[in-house]
């Protein structure tokens, strides 16, 4: 079996390509980054996917499938330069559908977002939650989705929650947990915005991996998976247990609730466990003890 994964060279592409290169998959890399986690057996293009040359590599290796997890992965970053967001998200998506029509890749998996869900009218979110669109990342997310729904391809969406684990940068967009870290093993200041009672699901980014390589190696098609644990912690619960695996002797420092918070998220994931046969199982203890003991070794 042959597969690409594009933006491969990111936090979630590169756990993904490890996971694939050790089911023995012949694994193909398209992103216009340099790798910082590179896997020797597998291949990398460094090219941005609307460059003309992101073709030839589909000529060239005839696919099985792709995992699409190349994106601008921020909303920040959609609110202020949408072009770029549109750019990233939906043309260089549109470009990987239709080299895939066009040089036969049987199956496509991509990576959509819980941000689609917006603020829950109801917990958990299961996938037959109304879609709606706070910012110009879930709706570029989204086109994303109906591009593949129409493509003929068999297809998986996957809508991750908060995704989280070694590799995830934490500066620029990061994820909470990678802040946390970082600052919690350097004992510098951190703020938690609001009161801190806002939960979110996350999800060790293993068990991520896992549910793509699946989904490759699955006959399952046609349809959307959350990617989530179904449980809720919140801030100040991840604060307390990110400290309990390091030597932090500050308290938080409180700071207004950012405009657009969402209060609540939890993902249901039963449709993703009869799917596939896997939901993501990694406990939040656990994963965090391995995440902080990756800063350790890295920052
Ligand atoms: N991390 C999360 O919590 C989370 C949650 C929901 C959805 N997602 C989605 O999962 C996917 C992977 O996210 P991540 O956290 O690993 O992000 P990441 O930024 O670490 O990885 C994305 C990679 O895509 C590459 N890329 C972006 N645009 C490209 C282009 N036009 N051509 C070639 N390469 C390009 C980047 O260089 C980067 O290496 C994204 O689609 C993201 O939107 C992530």
């Amino acid at each position: 079996m042959n597969v690409l994964v594009t933006g491969g060279a990111g936090f979630i592409g590169s756990h993904t390509v490890d996971k694939l290169v050790s089911a023995g998959i012949e694994t193909v890399v398209i992103d216009r980054s340099e790798p910082k986690y590179k896997n020797d057996k597998a291949t990398y293009y460094r090219l941005d996917l609307n460059d003309a040359a992101a073709e030839d590599v589909f000529k060239t290796h005839a696919f099985d499938a792709v995992i699409h997890l190349a994106a601008q992965a921020s909303v920040a970053v959609s609110v202020a330069d949408p072009v770029k967001d549109a750019t990233d998200n939906v043309m260089a998506s549109v470009r990987v559908i239709e080299y895939g029509k066009k040089y036969g890749v049987k199956k496509i998996i991509v990576s959509s977002s819980a941000a689609l869900y917006a603020v829950p009218q109801y917990l958990p979110v299961d996938e037959k939650h109304p879609v709606s669109f706070l910012s110009p990342y879930a709706l570029s997310k989204h086109a994303m989705e109906e591009y593949v729904k129409l493509s003929g391809l068999d297809y998986i969406i996957f809508r991750y929650a908060n995704v989280y684990g070694p590799r995830q940068d934490p500066h620029g967009e990061a994820g909470v947990v990678s802040i946390f870290i970082e600052k919690m093993i350097k004992n510098l200041p951190l703020e938690i915005h609001g009161d801190g009672e806002q939960t979110r699901d996350f999800v060790y980014v293993a068990d991520v991996a896992e549910m793509n390589c699946r989904a490759v190696l699955s006959p399952a098609s046609g349809v959307v998976l959350n990617v989530s644990t179904n449980t809720q912690t919140s801030v100040n619960g991840l604060f307390a247990r990110i400290k309990e695996n390091t030597d932090y002797t500050l308290a938080p420092v409180s700071a207004p609730s950012r405009a657009g918070d969402i209060k609540h998220s939890v993902l249901n994931n039963a449709l993703a466990l009869k799917t596939l046969g896997f939901k993501p199982e990694t406990a939040l203890t656990d994963g965090l003890k391995e995440t902080v003991a990756f800063f350790k070794r890295t920052y």
